[in-house]
């Protein structure tokens, strides 16, 4: 019997979101920055995050800040070609949401364009003008708020925000403030989980917590991280349901020591000269090359 549990093939889409609020059933994010995790993930979770994290997860990048528009849409096109039921969020990376509205509107609806279903940007209050000029064109917004990792210099480091009460509150002020200008969602990273719960029983859109405590209305995990794919420090929040980094270098290995000594391939993996053409073969030399 099979222990992958499968949800609805419903296509998820923002009325299905609001609904599932309503009703307070839970959301299942991850990321995906190819069609191979892409095809892995999406008849599992809810929502298909192309997150900037590609830069720190995939490119080698130390953080998101080096990650612009056109590594995006490589990584958006990659996914999207693969036609998810989950709905198909792309993350704005640094500075493609800052300059003017006019930008900002040509950089998300490229990659709605590119198959997308909504865009997700970083930040409070100071972001609502491009929120609301987003909104305007009918490109749906999730929010991201807390410890957002475009904002890792002036937070000093990866730090959890929200613990002192100024901080909480402006968090949930802001938390607020999105979902006025329009924000179908929110990604609540690195806070209390007491500030998150608060956040959550007041607002009408869900929020989607990563390090943010059980509390939320969906749980968000980089797929890389779930999976045990990352090597390195991993944060306490990150619960990995798979060794996957020694699984597969497990299976490297064995294939490797197969090949050194001459195991692989076998005679049932490997293609056949049609009968008699045998013999033309072996009686071929260099010597005798026409
Ligand atoms: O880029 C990303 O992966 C994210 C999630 C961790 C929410 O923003």
């Amino acid at each position: 019997m099979s222990h992958i549990s499968s949800p609805t093939a419903e296509r998820v889409t923002i009325p299905v979101l609001r609904r599932w609020k309503r009703e307070g059933r839970r959301v299942a994010m991850t990321t995906a920055y190819d069609a191979v995790s892409a095809r892995i993930a999406d008849p599992l979770v809810d929502i298909l995050l192309v997150g900037d994290s590609v830069g720190n997860v995939c490119l080698g990048f130390d953080n998101t800040l080096p990650v612009n528009v056109a590594m995006m849409n490589h990584h958006l096109e990659a996914v999207a070609r693969t036609r998810p039921r989950a709905l198909l969020v792309a993350d704005m990376p640094f500075l493609s949401f800052h300059l003017s509205p006019e930008e900002t509107i040509r950089n998300a609806g490229g990659f709605l364009q590119r198959g997308a279903d909504a865009v997700k940007l970083e930040g409070g209050a100071k972001r609502v003008e491009m929120i609301r000029a987003l909104v305007d064109c009918e490109i749906p917004v999730m929010g991201h708020l807390g410890l957002t990792p475009q904002s890792v210099n002036v937070m000093g480091g990866f730090k959890v925000q929200g613990r002192t009460a100024d901080e909480a509150l402006r968090l949930l002020e802001d938390a607020h403030t999105l979902q006025e200008a329009g924000c179908f969602a929110l990604v609540l990273e690195g806070i209390p989980a007491e500030l998150a719960a608060r956040a959550t029983e007041t607002l009408m859109i869900p929020t989607i917590g990563i390090g943010a405590g059980p509390s939320c209305s969906g749980q968000v995990l980089v797929f890389h991280d779930l999976l045990g794919l990352t090597a390195g420090h991993r944060p306490k929040f990150v619960r990995a349901y798979a060794d996957g980094f020694r699984l597969l270098q497990g299976a490297l290995s064995h294939w490797a020591a197969d090949v050194r000594e001459g195991s692989y391939p076998s005679p049932d993996e490997s293609y056949r000269l049609a009968e008699g053409l045998g013999e033309a073969i072996a009686q071929w030399t260099p010597s005798n090359r026409t």
